[in-house]
């Protein structure tokens, strides 16, 4: 197993999605990203002839990453940058200023952002990383795609991605997100014994891990992806083969495993 990577070193149970294109930007709120593109010069062994593709910095922007920074609280090995929003429960969280204000902001940066194109073919994905995105209420999900919508025109089809933790989503919540057309759900499990989430600082137990997982079934989501954490502190054998066990049980169409990093200025980097 890797060790000090953040990078997923075991994916795809099924194919790659669209949004593995994308980087989850850590310190941006909002990051348009552009088409996969090279500006190798092709040759075409049978004719001899070569073809330049166009390099992608002059291509416009086909992906946004939207960042919602907010949890209930820091996980023990989590330097991203979030904000804790303490004792506030998810219903509370509908009408918490902090994240109004944040969201307010946020769409005046996307108004405000350049793009140097004229005109640019409608945006294939959007991905709502955080943070906890299921915390934020789903009107204000909808003002954000609503102001990409009108910004850069949005595909019919286009993939739009949402981190969701455990215990901050329930049915009429995934249904009202799905509405506002989320169609890929990224669930972080982290693992399956209350031990570890506990010793992670985790704001869930495993209860609520199956809760979600019941949820994203019985709503009917298409495509959907669970985080784990592998080298957790006393994570045994035994519990890792429970884990895998329980993630195939559960039938994502993607698996992301990251090998825990120790990370400065968290709780797990001073112990
Ligand atoms: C942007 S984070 C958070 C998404 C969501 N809030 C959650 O906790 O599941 C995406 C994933 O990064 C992983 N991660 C974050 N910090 C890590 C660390 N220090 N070591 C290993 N994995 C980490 C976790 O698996 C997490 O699910
Ligand atoms: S819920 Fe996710 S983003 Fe928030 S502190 Fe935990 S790992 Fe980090």
């Amino acid at each position: 197993m890797l060790k000090s990577t953040i990078a997923p070193v075991l994916s795809s149970l099924h194919s790659k999605t669209k949004s593995d294109n994308l980087l989850p930007f850590k310190a941006a709120a909002f990051c348009i990203a552009l088409p996969k593109s090279t500006s190798t010069v092709r040759r075409n062994a049978s004719t001899n002839t070569s073809t330049v593709e166009t390099p992608s910095y002059k291509l416009p922007p086909a992906s946004a990453y939207v960042h919602l920074p907010f949890c209930r609280k820091r996980c023990h090995y989590c330097d991203f940058p979030i904000v804790a929003l303490g004792s506030t429960s998810t219903e509370t969280a509908d009408d918490d200023p902090r994240i109004s204000n944040y969201i307010h902001l946020l769409i005046r940066e996307i108004e405000a952002t350049q793009t140097h194109f004229d005109q640019h073919p409608h945006l294939e994905t959007v991905f709502f990383g955080g943070g906890t995105p299921s915390l934020v209420p789903p009107r204000l999900v909808a003002r954000i795609l609503d102001t990409l919508r009108l910004k850069y025109g949005l595909c019919l089809d286009a993939e739009i991605s949402m981190e969701m933790d455990p215990g901050t989503f329930d049915a009429q919540k995934l249904k009202d997100l799905i509405g506002l057309g989320v169609n890929r759900v990224s669930l972080g499990v982290q693992a399956f014994q209350e031990e570890l989430l506990k010793a992670c600082g985790r704001a869930h137990g495993v209860k609520e891990v199956h809760e979600a997982i019941e949820v994203i079934g019985s709503c009917g989501v298409g495509n959907w992806s669970m985080d784990l954490i592998s080298s957790l502190p006393n994570q045994t054998q035994e519990m890792w083969e429970e884990t895998l066990r329980l993630t195939i049980e559960a039938q994502p169409n993607h698996v992301s495993v990251y090998d825990l990093q120790i990370e400065k200025d968290t709780k797990f980097g001073s112990l």
